[in-house]
């Protein structure tokens, strides 16, 4: 009897203690696992918000500066508005591919947009919808480069006068951003339709596109950070 009570009550401490350990473990594991699904950057994100329009209108710049200002109340990300019209990129002619290119780029027009493009973390893509398509000024702006695209995330904010709010431009680039320059896209876009009446007159979308650049940005993070 008294050796029946031993046993028992051993067996009993030896229960508790497995209990405690696999709980101890299984509680160690879960919180690695969230960890590591959890962004985590080292330093804020640098975004440039790229106007893919080189037409002498301000919606382009002043959508970038509705997205610049939400975007700027998330520590998390540093932003920049970066207008290809102001570089002037002349149509790309050089022999050598870019995704081929081996030496520095000396034309220094060109330099100026490689090193602006290389020095970004991501990207939010401004396109307005041409004839249902994206504007050849951007075709041409991402064809002069492409190892400073590379593997970095990317967003789309359309834009467009009619109302699929730049839908159908925005799905032809994104064919040449993941086929072709292998860059990372996130699940939402932004689109603003009808440009021509979409603004208040102080340049404010009357739309309030706050909520859906949070998202942006945190999904911009989150793909950042995978690629880390
Ligand atoms: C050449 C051209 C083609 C256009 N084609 C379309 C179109 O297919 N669908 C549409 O909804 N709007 C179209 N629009 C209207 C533009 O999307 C709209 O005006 C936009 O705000 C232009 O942006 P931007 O001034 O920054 O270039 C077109 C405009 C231009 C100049």
């Amino acid at each position: 009897m008294q050796f029946n009570t031993f046993i028992a009550g051993n067996f009993m401490n030896y229960l508790s203690k497995f209990t405690v350990i696999w709980s101890a473990f299984i509680i160690f594991h879960l919180t690695a696992c969230a960890q590591k699904t959890q962004p985590t950057l080292t330093a804020p994100l640098k975004i440039k918000i790229i106007i893919g329009s080189v037409r002498d209108t301000d919606t382009g710049k002043k959508i970038a500066t509705n997205i610049k200002n939400s975007a700027d109340k998330n520590q998390s990300v540093t932003t920049e508005i970066v207008h290809i019209k102001d570089f002037n990129l002349p149509l790309y002619v050089d022999p050598i591919d870019p995704g081929s290119k081996k030496t520095e780029i000396t034309d220094p027009i060109l330099k100026k947009w490689s090193d602006t493009i290389k020095s970004a973390d991501a990207y939010i893509i401004l396109v307005p919808e041409y004839n249902s398509g994206y504007p050849g000024s951007l075709k041409n702006a991402l064809d002069s480069i492409y190892t400073e695209l590379h593997n970095k995330p990317v967003a789309f904010v359309g834009y467009s006068g009619g109302p699929s709010g730049g839908a159908s431009a925005i799905a032809q680039l994104k064919q040449v951003i993941t086929k072709g320059f292998r860059m990372i896209t996130i699940t939402t876009d932004i689109n603003i339709p009808h440009s021509w009446k979409a603004f208040n007159e102080d340049g404010t979308l009357i739309t309030d596109i706050s909520q859906p650049v949070n998202t942006v940005i945190d999904q911009l993070i989150a793909a950042y950070s995978n690629t880390q």
